[in-house]
């Protein structure tokens, strides 16, 4: 695997395959790679000839109180983890190379309504940062097909709404959820995470599969919400959000709602923000709120 730090460089690598016709994949990251971030580039590799990676820790996301300074670079390590799993070319470019005006001139793309609530009214700010930087580097590759985890459920609507608002000749994917085997999402900050705040944070999949057994069962949204966040808080998490909504728009569901849902939690424990969510299928079969209290004993859902 090459890797290369300038669009022209870049450019000129992927034209030369262009000429070839392959299909190309594309996996944006911000390093500090982890078996999720691998699981993105196998899928990606299935659906492509070529897979282009980057590494771009991208300062306009963060928020003036967020971690930018102190999140973890792991360059040399990202790059022998993408080779062993089949990436073959790496664009690990300056913040100059992809702000050439500086952050303050850069043009910036806002994805208005999916990007407002939620993770959008905790870090203002933050979606245009994602927006901005995920615009250049598909401008930048222009692949066929870019893949994108579901834990960052609201990014990924975000971004599938800038690439088909701005007709983007790209195929958006979004790749399950990579987890722990106590149910935690695979996330680079789940090293800010103590051995002990590790394995407590399994319980955030916990309460997210009993929150879909709730909505499946029919218990009313408010019902659900509430229930979800006292679990929560009663282990020590504090709670940013612990919401059912409609899969597509992120809205609150109306009542009687048949569309998708998803339901989706945000927490701190300690000084590590986590957040996790579970997409809730309408026909998954329906186990009864009295079903699931004499079954809870034999599974690992959390009763809320
Ligand atoms: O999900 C991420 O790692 C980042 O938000 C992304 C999509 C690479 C943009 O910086």
């Amino acid at each position: 695997m090459d890797s290369v730090t300038t669009a022209a460089e870049l450019r000129t690598r992927i034209a030369a395959w262009r000429r070839d016709g392959a299909r190309i994949g594309f996996v944006p990251t911000m390093g500090n790679l982890h078996q999720g971030h691998f699981s993105l580039i196998e899928l990606c590799r299935r659906q492509a000839d070529r897979v282009v990676a980057s590494v771009f820790v991208n300062p306009t996301q963060f928020g003036p109180n967020e971690d930018f300074a102190r999140y973890p670079r792991t360059l040399a390590q990202d790059q022998a983890g993408l080779a062993a799993h089949g990436c073959d070319l790496l664009f690990a470019p300056a913040v100059e190379e992809m702000y050439p005006f500086g952050i303050g001139q850069t043009v910036r793309v806002e994805v208005p309504v999916v990007s407002a609530p939620l993770e959008g009214e905790r870090r203002p700010g933050h979606f245009a940062g994602v927006a901005t930087v995920v615009t250049k580097l598909l401008n930048l590759v222009r692949p066929d097909v870019a893949v994108f985890g579901r834990k960052d459920y609201q990014q990924l609507l975000v971004i599938e709404r800038l690439a088909r608002d701005l007709r983007l000749p790209v195929e958006i994917v979004g790749a399950p959820i990579v987890r722990e085997a106590n149910g935690l999402a695979m996330s680079s900050r789940n090293q800010y995470l103590s051995a002990e705040e590790r394995e407590r944070a399994g319980l955030i999949h916990s309460v997210l599969l009993g929150m879909q057994d709730e909505a499946n069962a029919g218990a009313a949204v408010a019902e659900i919400e509430r229930l979800a966040y006292n679990a929560l808080e009663a282990a020590g998490f504090v709670v940013d959000y612990a919401v059912v909504r409609s899969a597509q728009t992120l809205l609150e569901p109306a009542a009687g709602q048949r569309d998708a849902l998803v339901a989706l939690v945000a927490a701190r424990l300690g000084k590590t923000r986590l957040i996790d969510n579970i997409e809730i299928d309408p026909d998954a079969p329906v186990q009864s709120l009295f079903e699931r209290d004499h079954a809870s004993a034999t599974n690992s859902r959390t009763d809320l």
